[in-house]
């Protein structure tokens, strides 16, 4: 933006009616520089770098037939628009800002568009999609085109004429120009309540969890694909993984963009496949995208699987490029005798010390076997003492996790601290919408 002087030489007449054009009414030119472009533009005039009648025609055409380019685009894609994905260049929450706007405005939104960058270029294309009659556009465009392009450019040159040495305060002229034509658009947005709390809490949702691992572990639920798919949509946030029933994995993979896939368990028969019914394998799961497979958890302990079964499952992971997520915990018996470590530091020197991990990432999860489902989570400072403990034994490449009971209320008490890496949820991640 400091260089829009050598840009505006560089880009010349050709360049600002495009700059110009394009901002007004081409969809992905809602980024670039339009108010301090004008003006910089009339301030170069006054300094003899360019002809002011000359530039104002242009700056003026440039913005009037861009705004009948975006209507008529709007006009021809309509409501398609609304159905594309989001990208770099393209958020369809600015498009929906400008509708609210167009509707609160009327006709004169066209004009009042012109001063609000990123607004700008898309009232005209709302006005096409909302088939505005395009004589009564046209007339809004042309004064809305008049007033921004040869007011703000006369403005520069004026300046630029009267003021002596004004060249020196250009930078903060301009500043000052983005300042006052931004500040309407934040005010606008913060004023309204729900918008005001749908920003915030895009803001919340992106820094939530940061550097932690949330896993989203949903035992043998839901019920249908159809339940299954609407948990997934609500869990698509960045740190989470997914771990659907196998059933679900294929279709869950599809729709989430964010969020990670994790399976519950995998076949320690053979990574790639063979006569082992009812058993699932570590392709497999590569195949539909799973990154990360829970292994031990306390739940298939009880169902009979040992220490030495979970040893070659975590190696079938492994060899794979499979992140395993591998469950200790005691048990109420266990943790009363004061057999805690004892129990946990042979889980793990069993599942993996005969590992060659060759530094693979590996997830720990201490669950405390009384813990799960039954409401009552260990507290944090115990968590907080074994999760220690846990590192003590392993390396810096393995993330250890709790779990056992944590829910929406409870789970920042666990994450504000640094030694706990994540969490591991159950029964509370099939409603996931109270956690962001
Ligand atoms: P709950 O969160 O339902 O207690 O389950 C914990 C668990 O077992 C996660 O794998």
């Amino acid at each position: 933006m400091f260089d829009l002087i050598p840009l505006i030489k560089a880009a010349g007449y050709l360049g600002i009616f495009g700059i110009v054009f394009a901002e007004s009414g081409l969809f992905i030119g809602f980024f670039l520089p339009g108010d301090s472009l004008v003006f910089t533009a009339g301030f170069l005039a006054s300094q003899g770098f360019l002809n002011i009648w000359n530039l104002v025609s242009l700056i003026f055409i440039g913005a009037v037939i861009g705004d009948s380019f975006g209507y008529a685009f709007g006009k021809k894609v309509g409501p398609m628009i609304f159905k594309r994905e989001d990208s770099f260049l393209f958020h369809k929450e600015n498009l929906n800002k400008a509708k609210m706007f167009y509707e609160k405005y009327g006709g004169k939104a066209i004009i009042l568009a012109r001063f609000m960058p990123g607004i700008r270029t898309f009232a005209p294309i709302l006005a096409g999609v909302g088939k505005m009659q395009y004589s009564k556009f046209l007339a809004f465009n042309i004064i809305g085109g008049a007033i921004w392009g040869i007011g703000l450019t006369l403005l520069g040159y004026y300046l630029g004429s009267v003021v002596p040495n004004i060249d020196k305060y250009i930078v903060s002229i301009v500043l000052l120009i983005i300042f006052i034509s931004i500040t309407p658009m934040i005010v606008h947005i913060f004023k309204d309540k729900n918008t005001r709390d749908r920003i915030l809490n895009t803001i919340r949702n992106k820094t939530k969890y940061v550097n932690k691992l949330v896993v989203f572990n949903w035992k043998m639920n839901p019920e249908t694909l159809e339940d299954a798919i609407n948990i997934a949509k609500e869990s698509d946030y960045k740190n989470i993984v997914i771990v659907p029933p196998f059933v679900f994995l294929e279709e869950v993979g599809k729709i989430i963009r964010k969020a990670k896939l994790g399976a519950q368990d995998l076949s320690y028969k053979d990574s790639r496949g063979g006569s082992f019914t009812g058993e699932v394998s570590a392709v497999e799961l590569i195949n539909l995208g799973v990154k990360y497979v829970i292994i031990g958890h306390s739940e298939r302990r009880a169902m009979g699987e040992t220490n030495s079964t979970i040893f070659s499952k975590i190696k079938t992971a492994m060899d794979s490029n499979l992140i395993p997520i591998l469950c200790i915990g005691e048990n109420l018996e266990e943790r009363k005798s004061g057999l805690t470590r004892k129990v946990i530091r042979n889980q793990i020197y069993s599942g993996l010390s005969l590992t060659n991990r060759n530094n693979k990432p590996i997830v720990l999860a201490y669950e405390p076997v009384w813990a799960i489902g039954t409401g009552k989570p260990d507290t944090i400072e115990s968590a907080r003492e074994i999760i220690g403990y846990i590192k003590e034994l392993t390396d810096q490449n393995c993330r250890v996790l709790y779990g056992g009971s944590i829910n929406s209320r409870n789970i920042n008490d666990f994450l504000k601290y640094p030694e706990i890496d994540g969490v591991l949820i159950g029964s509370a991640s099939l409603e996931p919408k109270l956690f962001f």
